[in-house]
């Protein structure tokens, strides 16, 4: 597959099959992501690869504070900042998956239990948490960044789905506790992988983006 076909073919995929990925293809995977650039090459991710017996445990407590309604914790606040432009793709994103999932704007329980799906994991048979020490900040969160597509392009060209997941990074006090990760370092986010269940209605949710006459700035 070329770089341009990954790029294009890499989508965000809500529903897995529970068929393992080979450990070797996911060492292979993991060494390439490697090859990622940062500045000055500090490399500052520390990713968590979780499968098995500790996902099983992990997404339990994930659920259980999701459905509890328990007050997020994030390391980085998640504040809603989008407005105009930014709030309408925002918008527009959530009615691609909730209409896909057939689930009414008015429903906040079809919404919650959707929203629930996060913590689960999407049923992924693994999962990568990404985690920075402190005191990185925006620099090295733009360098974990490029890590990640760098991962889910890798991932892509080997015919395995991913999502990326700020909501994974909600609570986590939780991730680090089950993964024994010491407090200084800090979630940004978590990566859900694996065979894509076709047959999960929220895989078929497709968004857009803006032209490049809309987002680029050429200057001469
Ligand atoms: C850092 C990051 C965090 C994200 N967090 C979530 C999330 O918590 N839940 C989710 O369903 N999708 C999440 N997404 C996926 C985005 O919604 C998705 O990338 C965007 O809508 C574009 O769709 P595409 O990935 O299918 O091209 C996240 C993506 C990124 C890059």
């Amino acid at each position: 597959m070329s770089v341009d076909e990954a790029i294009r073919l890499r989508r965000s995929v809500r529903g897995f099959l529970a068929r393992e990925v080979p450990e070797a293809t996911l060492r292979e995977v993991f060494a390439l992501a490697q090859c990622a650039p940062s500045n000055c090459n500090v490399q500052p991710w520390t990713p968590h690869v979780v499968s098995g017996e500790k996902l099983k445990r992990l997404r339990e407590a994930l659920v259980a504070a999701g459905m509890r309604d328990e007050p997020i914790k994030p390391d980085w606040p998640a504040d809603g900042k989008f407005t105009g432009v930014y709030r309408e793709r925002q918008v527009g994103a959530a009615q691609a998956l909730y209409g896909a999932m057939g689930v009414a704007r008015n429903d906040t329980v079809g919404r919650k239990m959707a929203y629930i799906r996060n913590h689960a994991f999407f049923d992924a048979p693994p999962a990568v948490l990404i985690f920075m020490r402190e005191p990185f900040d925006t620099r090295e969160a733009a360098d974990i960044g490029m890590y990640a597509q760098t991962l889910m392009l890798a991932f892509t060209a080997r015919g395995i789905a991913s999502c990326a997941q700020g909501a994974l990074g909600l609570f986590p006090d939780i991730a680090r506790e089950h993964l024994e990760v010491p407090n200084h370092y800090k979630l940004l986010f978590g990566i859900s992988f694996g065979y894509e269940d076709r047959d999960v209605e929220a895989n078929a949710a497709r968004v857009d983006r803006a032209t490049i006459d809309d987002a680029v700035r050429f200057h001469r």
